[in-house]
């Protein structure tokens, strides 16, 4: 049995999240980044029985690569076991934490072809130091009529470790 991870990631939090889901699944699992031109990605699910993938939003959108692969793919994934988890900041509030709530998912899976068999999503992290000057004074907006940290000088990270823990027992074959 093997588990495909993969993930879209531009600050590290995605992939942090797939490494812990990774860590959580007992049989074989290939982690790669969507960035990665090298790969054959039809090759890769071909040979895989389960597939996750995982996002990241940025500005209200999941990143274009994510939208070319499913579209270049999901009459595959529809025939195999999936798997699509989210990340985003408004995910940090109770009542934007599920696939139902959190308007980035519910946009996105109306908007594609592919049915995934399991769906979660989860809060990210907030790392004002590293962002570029734009980034940093945009994110500090929208943290402020959001009413979230508006610090720029610290670091924050929203993700329930434990939520990713359970999500990730749940791809393990049964
Ligand atoms: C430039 C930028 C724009 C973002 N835009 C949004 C957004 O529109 N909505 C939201 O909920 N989170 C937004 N986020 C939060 C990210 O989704 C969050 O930081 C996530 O952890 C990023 O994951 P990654 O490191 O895997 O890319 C934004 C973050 C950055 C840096």
């Amino acid at each position: 049995m093997k588990t495909l991870i993969l993930y879209f990631t531009t600050d590290g939090q995605t992939k942090k999240i797939a490494e812990r889901l990774a860590d959580a699944i007992t049989h074989e699992v290939e982690m790669i980044s969507l960035k990665d031109q090298a790969v054959d990605f039809a090759e890769k699910i071909a040979n895989a029985d389960q597939i996750v993938v995982g996002a990241s939003i940025r500005y209200g959108h999941f990143n274009p690569l994510v939208y070319q692969f499913v579209e270049q793919h999901y009459v595959v994934l529809n025939q195999k076991k999936t798997a699509f988890y989210g990340v985003n900041l408004t995910a940090r509030k109770a009542n934007r934490n599920t696939p139902e709530t959190n308007t980035y998912i519910r946009k996105f899976l109306a908007k594609i072809k592919w049915q995934p068999t399991q769906v979660e999503v989860f809060a990210g992290a907030l790392f004002y130091p590293r962002y570029n000057l734009f980034d940093r004074v945009m994110i500090r907006f929208i943290m402020k009529i959001t009413k979230g940290e508006t610090d720029t000088s610290k670091e924050y990270e929203y993700t329930d470790w434990q939520k990713v823990e359970s999500f990730g027992e749940k791809l393990n074959f049964q």
